[in-house]
């Protein structure tokens, strides 16, 4: 199956948090050199050099494994999320808190006479770098055509009412501030996407929970795939149908 082009870069995910992993690794790796020093390790005190030491590997793991999920294993995981969907080709697609375009790209190549529109309000703390321009230069050298790029909100999404036969995101619902806007997120799609079409939302935190959201919202077929332990965070695939 077609297959999105790895070489281009689709973005730091989630910089801050990245950068806080790695911040406090560091400084429980000075910590923990402090503490070996100072206390005898032949005494129970040893075991606070231990927890310091546990501390800065495991943030340093988790923000290496962070940056890797942005650069490798998010393309990967997107790639087999769209091949799983069988799509025919002419669909009209959807991508929600689209970002620099990774899932758009995706689409558009598996939707040679489709049509592929991206949403998103290019939050920078949520993806470095973003922006509509940055998007459409990545799209662009991609050698990715037929994407339309719209600045707005996943709450209030600016495309008219069943519109799409599918809607697809990607770690952008579990960055919204609460269950009120999830609920809002989920009306939306039952306003854009049209009886019939489908949904599939690979999300790190949410799933369950959107799960049951959409389930209560009238959504039908509702499933959560198992954990992706490929990518960091974890995330899980929801899918279903819009009855
Ligand atoms: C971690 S990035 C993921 C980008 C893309 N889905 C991907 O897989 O590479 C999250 C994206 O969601 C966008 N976003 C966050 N809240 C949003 C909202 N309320 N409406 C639209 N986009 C939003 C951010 O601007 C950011 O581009």
């Amino acid at each position: 199956m077609a297959e999105i082009d790895p070489n281009f870069p689709y973005g730091l995910d989630r910089p801050r948090q990245v950068r806080g992993l790695a911040g406090i690794g560091m400084l429980a790796g000075v910590l923990t050199l402090v503490a070996a020093v100072v206390v005898d390790v032949a005494t129970a005190e040893a075991v606070v050099v231990l927890l310091l030491l546990a501390t800065c590997i495991g943030a340093f793991l988790a923000s290496a494994l962070m940056f890797r999920t942005s650069r490798t294993t998010k393309i990967r995981a997107v790639d087999d999320v769209l091949d799983g969907l069988e799509l025919r080709g002419d669909e009209r697609a959807l991508d929600l808190g689209c970002g620099s375009g990774l899932l758009c790209a995706g689409l558009a190549v598996r939707l040679p006479a489709g049509d592929v529109v991206g949403v998103d309000a290019w939050v920078e703390h949520h993806l470095q770098p973003n922006g509509k321009p940055l998007a459409r230069t990545t799209l662009h050298a991609a050698g990715v055509k037929g994407v339309h790029l719209r600045t707005g909100s996943m709450r209030e999404l600016p495309v008219e009412d069943g519109a799409v036969q599918l809607a697809v995101s990607r770690d952008a619902l579990s960055l919204l501030p609460g269950p009120v806007a999830r609920d809002e997120v989920v009306a939306e799609l039952l306003r854009v996407v049209r009886p019939g079409g489908r949904v599939a939302l690979l999300e790190p935190f949410v799933a369950r929970d959107l799960a049951a959201r959409l389930t209560s919202a009238g959504f039908t077929d509702v499933t959560v795939g198992p954990r992706r332990w490929s990518l960091m965070p974890p995330h899980r695939l929801v899918t279903a149908r819009r009855p």
